[in-house]
């Protein structure tokens, strides 16, 4: 599974670049507003250094929600580096987007799905990656992890080439139930990412090992 970062703070993108285990970086108007990243000029010199961070795919979302305005803003943002992926809303306008850029070889991130008809949708279009939000359907007592299997068997009857991009990861649990089912990519917050590094036995069993050197020297 790969392993996407979402957020646009450079700090942490640097942080979990670093790691080695860093796969590519998801946006959203909502995460760079977090940043105080606002205006298209800077949006755009924002999109270019996560890209000059990261050597992977890095979702840039259009504002438009119209056919014509998505296709110039998609087009405007997949010339700024061969990394973006054009982030585009599961709406009908959208989908029609999709499948234009699809036939045009420009990589899609379908956002905002939260239902396997939508993700079946987005498949049909050509979508690259579909981002079904799973913990904002668990946030309403739906089950998010549900999705995310139904959403896995639907493409594999088919054989779709659309990558399930977990996204709206909470918390560790939802990266390994992630992992089980078989989306393809996960993308989460560097908090749910760290927190797969512990666990008390790794940190008692080094303490002992690193005391019990100091005995031998
Ligand atoms: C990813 O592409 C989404 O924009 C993101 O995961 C949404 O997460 P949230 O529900 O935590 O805002």
């Amino acid at each position: 599974m790969k392993f996407f970062i979402d957020t646009a703070n450079l700090a942490q993108i640097k942080e979990a670049q670093d790691l080695g285990i860093l796969d590519g970086v998801t946006t959203n108007p909502s995460l760079m507003a977090k940043e105080g990243i606002t205006g298209k000029e800077n949006i755009i010199k924002h999109y270019l250094a996560i890209c000059n961070i990261v050597d992977g795919p890095v979702s840039a979302e259009v504002i438009a929600t119209d056919f014509a305005g998505m296709v110039k803003e998609g087009e405007e943002l997949a010339k700024l580096h061969k990394n973006i992926v054009v982030k585009v809303p599961m709406i009908k306008e959208g989908i029609k987007a999709i499948s234009y850029f699809s036939k045009k070889g420009i990589k899609t991130n379908c956002t905002l799905v939260f239902s396997a008809g939508q993700a079946l949708l987005a498949a049909k279009a050509g979508a690259t990656y579909v981002s079904p939000f799973l913990g904002r359907l668990d946030d309403i007592s739906s089950d998010g992890m549900r999705l995310i299997e139904d959403i896995r068997v639907i493409y594999d009857n088919y054989m779709y080439e659309t990558q399930i991009l977990a996204a709206s990861i909470r918390h560790t649990m939802h990266i390994l139930k992630c992992a089980e089912i078989g989306a393809d990519v996960m993308t989460g917050p560097l908090s749910s990412i760290n927190g797969l590094f512990n666990h008390p036995l790794t940190d008692s069993g080094l303490k002992q090992f690193l005391a019990d050197y100091q005995k031998g020297n």
